[in-house]
């Protein structure tokens, strides 16, 4: 019999490919809930909050949907670009308005469209998810993607629990990813992963609220954190000190401290907004970049290392070299 020829390494997650993330735009509904407000119904404070966490208020209100919308339309102004120009509508979300159908298709309705619209659920780490899905699909024929992070985690949030009612709030974010011709924005790497053995650690059932074991989900985080930012600095070929700006997953200051103090990276070259907004899960990426570019603290070339992770446990990282909006 002939000997079958081995099957070629293969070369997952590494790049780069052609694209560029050419606007960004977010929504955040108006409601503030500080922690000041919590403590008229929970034993906890302020100092405590914040201390642990790093947040001090999360905004509450609006729908996935309507948050989605708003955050899309700004995310198209940026780019200057018309919605009709969009290809696929790539919806990042654990929140989404109905159990059935997906939430995506009533976006693309608003916005004018009737292409290919689905959700997409890896909880925190769904907008870099989408990130790296939407780069295949532009590396198949399409041209622009509308990838949205969005949540109305109030819904599944018990405000009265200490343990997850001081972390979750609302809001969204949204990104135009392009096809780059000029070769100057570019994808370099990324990797995705997931843990099932961790579901129960951070669950909701079907219609009831958020249930976590804090300390082990603190525990896991800072362990695959290290690990995904490490496989895709490899991949891309960099180190630490090659990265301009990293965007972790905002869901407590503490984490990000823990696992930088093992990677390498320091706070200064970090994008951190959740002293305003709480855990936003799939959206708590894109409105970190969003607050990074209105800041001026991303330039053309600038890599930039998205480092998302959350419930399932699900990971996810992507190096992005930048060549898109200003902000
Ligand atoms: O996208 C992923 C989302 N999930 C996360 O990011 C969760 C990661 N984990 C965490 O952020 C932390 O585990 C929490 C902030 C949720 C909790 O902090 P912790 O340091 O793990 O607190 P703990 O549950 O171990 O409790 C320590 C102490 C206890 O008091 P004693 O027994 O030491 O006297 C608790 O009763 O803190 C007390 N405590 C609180 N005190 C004031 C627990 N929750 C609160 C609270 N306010 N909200």
């Amino acid at each position: 019999m002939q000997e079958q020829p081995s099957s070629p390494a293969r070369a997952v997650g590494v790049g780069p490919w052609d694209i560029n993330l050419a606007g960004i735009g977010i929504a955040l509904p108006d409601k503030r809930l500080h922690n000041n407000d919590l403590t008229a119904w929970m034993d906890t404070s302020d100092e405590w909050i914040f201390e642990r966490t790093g947040i001090r208020e999360r905004r509450l209100g609006g729908t996935t949907s309507g948050l989605s919308i708003e955050a899309a339309r700004a995310a198209l102004a940026d780019a200057q670009v018309d919605a009709s120009t969009i290809d696929q509508v790539i919806l990042a979300t654990t929140s989404p308005d109905y159990m059935l159908p997906g939430t995506a298709p009533a976006v693309a309705h608003e916005l004018g469209l009737t292409c290919g619209a689905f959700d997409l659920q890896a909880a925190c780490s769904g907008w870099v998810y989408g990130l790296v899905v939407a780069n295949g699909l532009i590396q198949q024929g399409m041209n622009r993607i509308l990838v949205i992070g969005a949540e109305t985690l109030e819904r599944m949030t018990d405000y009265h629990d200490r343990g997850t009612g001081i972390l979750f709030g609302n809001g969204a974010g949204a990104a135009i990813v392009d096809r780059d011709t000029t070769g100057a924005g570019r994808l370099l790497s990324w990797d995705l992963g997931s843990n099932g053995k961790h579901i129960h650690i951070l669950y909701s059932e079907h219609g009831g609220k958020m249930k976590m074991d804090g300390r082990e989900v603190f525990r896991q985080a800072v362990t695959v954190m290290q690990e995904s930012a490490t496989a895709s600095l490899e991949r891309a070929g960099l180190t630490v000190d090659d990265i301009d700006l990293v965007i972790p997953h905002q869901a407590n200051v503490r984490i990000v401290e823990a696992a930088w103090k093992r990677i390498g990276f320091s706070m200064e070259k970090t994008a951190m907004v959740l002293e305003h907004t709480g855990n936003t899960s799939a959206a708590s990426i894109p409105l970190a970049l969003h607050d990074a570019l209105a800041n001026d603290r991303i330039a053309k070339g600038d890599k930039v290392l998205f480092l998302g992770f959350g419930a399932g446990m699900t990971w996810a990282s992507a190096i992005v070299e930048w060549n898109g909006t200003s902000g």
